[in-house]
């Protein structure tokens, strides 16, 4: 989101109050989608230089059936090293935007940890992106984002798909 964005949503929390939203907590996973929410999530602590911003990537493939107990592992650890560049690479994107924000990798079923990890985080707003992985021409509202939506006890801001988005519609952060 460009300057135009951010001023929008400082005077949005102004008109609501300082503390409109003080523990944001993204869901990561790499994906387009997500990129749009880490993008949100940074203009929103822009906007508000207290806030908490907590990005979250869950490891959430199972072990394929019939695995053994090595190739589970050996799968395991190749989900954690993707998770965690994840991760990197979205702490990159806020730091270089003037946004120290944590990054925690969480195993488990995708929406059950991030609602899990909101709940722990004391967030008052989860930033998920439209679509994630699967998306299909990002047509569809993804189930982690419509089942953590449903669920949370704290608002939930969907990040719009990117189409429109920056001078070339770019998808990319690199
Ligand atoms: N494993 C994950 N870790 C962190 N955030 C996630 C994860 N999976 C999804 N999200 C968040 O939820 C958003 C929507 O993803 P979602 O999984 O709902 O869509 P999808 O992958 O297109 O569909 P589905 O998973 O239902 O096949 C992502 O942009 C991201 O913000
Ligand atoms: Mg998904």
């Amino acid at each position: 989101m460009g300057l135009a964005g951010t001023t929008a949503i400082r005077r949005v929390s102004q008109a609501a109050g300082e503390d409109m939203f003080s523990r944001v907590l993204v869901g990561y996973d790499g994906s387009p989608g997500a990129r749009r929410a880490v993008e949100l999530g940074t203009d929103l602590a822009r906007a508000a230089p207290d806030a908490d911003l907590l990005v979250v990537a869950v490891e959430g493939h199972l072990p394929h059936y019939g695995a053994t107990v090595g190739e589970f592992d050996e799968e395991r650890e190749l989900e954690e090293r993707e998770c965690r560049r994840w991760l990197e690479e979205a702490t990159a994107y806020t730091q270089a935007r003037g946004v120290a924000a944590r990054a925690e990798v969480v195993s488990g079923h995708p929406a059950q940890q991030l609602l899990h990890a909101a709940h722990r985080a004391h967030a008052d707003l989860v930033v998920l992106g439209h679509s994630g992985h699967s998306a299909v021409w990002g047509r569809f509202l993804g189930t982690t984002v419509e089942k953590v939506s449903r669920h949370a006890t704290c608002s939930v801001l969907i990040a719009a798909p990117s189409a429109g988005r920056g001078a070339a519609g770019d998808d990319s952060w690199v």
